[in-house]
């Protein structure tokens, strides 16, 4: 009955919430039921601030709710066979087209990573489940979700040494055979911090010496792909937007590495910068990297630089030290380390906090010469491709789907 009594609390706060003014711009289309959304999002997160203050229960642990929510048990159905397997340890969520008309032809393969902010999600989500299956039949191809395990239990770089084992153990040529799929079309994508991961992987698995199997692209959603600089121009204008305000994003990076709540207070004051992180300070610089457009009606001014910036969390390596880290922050790579990068699919939004980093990483690929094909959304928030399943359906997340899975089926 506890869960049944946190629904109607949270029901009632949405309902409050609700009258309070929210300046959503009015490009937005199904303004009102994002709004009604978005009450219900922001009623959670004050009352998971709420119950962690009190000492219940942490900000996470409520707010995964969310998920639990929208959990469902993949199954398989007439197009597509369900499989949970382990991958060097690793749950893994396979989807495979059923009905293979010749098994003379390799299939494609995605490995998909969800979003949630290292924190939260699964690729049991409703949305994650839906997608991966339009994948399979929309491209005849293999999907694989990845389980990894998630923070605030699990810091950085446990989540990301999940996925990275998972990649590493399916780009082996026995193991592809396995499921018939073709080594030169495989692809990693993701959503948010599903982005994150895959853009960090593609970097990392450059550097193994010998690889037989490469990625043939990398399909990055809304990524999340620095933490040097939280006060972009997108993360000043969309700081209260639907979905993933300022302050969530912050929260999100600060427990990726810390449970200690000195590196949030740093990192929401954008005051967390070391002088080791500041030498990196030159691969975000929004002033160079972003289109005129975006960075016109703003004065850049580089993030303060702190000694022993990071908050006082863990002097040396610790959590101060990771948000610095390429595995973590992609952006903060030289040219050099971008050049033989596989051919990038990049989305942003414009009413998202983390615009500014899919166009920085944009500019800077193209600069080192990866293909890029880059889609913007003019009207599109933060989280748009999970809002595909009732009650929260909305246009935008069908349209972005449509074009995400296109992309896909021409490129890969
Ligand atoms: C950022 O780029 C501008 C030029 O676009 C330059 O004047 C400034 O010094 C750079 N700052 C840093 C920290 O790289
Ligand atoms: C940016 O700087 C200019 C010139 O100093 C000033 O007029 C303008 O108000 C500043 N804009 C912002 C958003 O701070």
């Amino acid at each position: 009955m506890r869960l049944g009594s946190i629904v109607v609390f949270v029901a009632l706060c949405s309902l409050t919430a609700y009258y309070i003014y929210e300046p959503i711009p009015e490009e937005i289309e199904e303004r009102w039921k994002l709004m009604l959304t978005n009450s219900f999002f922001r009623s959670l997160s004050h009352l998971a601030d709420f119950s962690e203050r009190l000492g219940l229960k942490d900000y996470m642990g409520v707010m995964y709710l969310i998920t639990l929510l929208e959990n469902i048990v993949p199954v398989s159905d007439e197009h597509v066979k369900v499989t949970i397997e382990k991958f060097d340890g690793v749950e893994v969520v396979l989807y495979q087209p059923k009905h293979s008309g010749n098994s003379v032809n390799l299939r494609r393969a995605v490995i998909y990573l969800h979003g949630g902010g290292w924190c939260l999600g699964s690729s049991r989500m409703s949305p994650y489940d839906l997608l991966a299956r339009k994948i399979v039949t929309e491209l005849d191809a293999v999907v694989l979700s990845v389980e990894y395990r998630l923070a605030p239990a699990h810091h950085f770089p446990v989540p990301y040494e999940d996925v990275y084992r998972v990649v590493k153990h399916f780009l082996q040529k026995g193991v592809l055979a396995q499921f018939s799929v073709d080594p030169e079309r495989i692809a990693v994508s993701g959503d948010s911090a599903g982005g994150n991961l895959a853009a960090a992987v593609s970097q990392q698995l450059q550097k193994e010496p010998g690889r037989e199997v490469h990625l043939k692209a990398q399909a990055l959603i809304y990524p999340v792909l620095q933490a040097l600089d939280l006060n972009t121009p997108s993360y000043q204008q969309n700081q209260h937007m639907p979905i993933l305000p300022r302050t969530l994003m912050v929260r999100f990076w600060s427990e990726y590495f810390t449970s200690d709540k000195a590196l949030f207070r740093a990192m929401m004051a954008n005051a967390h910068n070391n002088p080791e992180s500041s030498g990196l300070l030159k691969f975000v610089n929004w002033s160079a990297f972003l289109p005129e457009t975006y960075h016109r009606k703003y004065n850049y001014s580089a993030p303060a630089v702190v000694q022993g910036g990071g908050g006082e969390a863990g002097a040396g390596d610790g959590p101060s030290q990771a948000f610095a880290d390429p595995r973590a922050s992609p952006l903060l790579v030289p040219d050099s380390a971008l050049r033989s990068l596989p051919k990038a699919y990049v989305l942003t939004c414009e009413y998202d906090v983390l615009r500014d980093d899919g166009l920085m990483y944009v500019t800077r690929l193209r600069a080192a010469g990866v293909e890029v094909f880059h889609e913007h959304y003019d009207t599109g928030y933060h989280g748009v491709l999970m809002f595909t399943v009732w009650p929260t359906d909305f246009l935008i997340g069908r349209r972005v789907t449509y074009n995400y899975i296109k992309w896909l089926k021409e490129n890969l």
